[in-house]
């Protein structure tokens, strides 16, 4: 009984102890990783496929056959590319809505978008 409280303290110190030390280091750690559990592809579902995958209000198509729309596009580089779907661009909002997007993750996905369109 008793050794099981103190496993369970214990377990609890080492999560309250995990949380403080991720909270000290977690902004530039961020900014150069992933999100845990990240998903490209799970997240161009989520915040990105609505335009993306019709064309809505020009957005460039995602899928086969649209790498001239995205070619295009990359002519001024894939850094601001990527800068244009954090900042926003026209009616392209910010992060593209992905608002617990990194801006590694963000990266991540319009990689994917770029490949997805080949
Ligand atoms: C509300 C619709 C909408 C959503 C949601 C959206 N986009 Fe866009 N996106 C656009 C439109 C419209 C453009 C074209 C903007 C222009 O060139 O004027 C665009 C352009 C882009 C571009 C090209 C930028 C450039 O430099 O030419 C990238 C990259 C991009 N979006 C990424 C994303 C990502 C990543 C997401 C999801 C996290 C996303 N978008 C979600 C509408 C959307």
């Amino acid at each position: 009984m008793l050794n099981k409280m103190m496993k369970t303290s214990l377990v609890v110190m080492a999560a309250v102890f995990a949380t403080m030390s991720t909270a000290d280091e977690s902004q530039p750690i961020q900014l150069a990783q992933l999100s845990e559990g990240f998903d490209a592809q799970t997240k161009y579902m989520a915040s990105c496929f609505a335009c993306h995958s019709t064309g809505a209000a020009g957005a460039p198509k995602v899928g086969a056959g649209n790498a001239a729309a995205w070619d295009a596009r990359l002519e001024k580089g894939l850094d601001a590319v990527v800068a244009n779907a954090i900042n926003g661009l026209n009616t392209m909002p910010a992060k593209g809505l992905c608002f617990d997007c990194t801006d590694a993750d963000l990266r991540a996905i319009v990689e994917y978008m770029i490949e997805s369109s080949k």
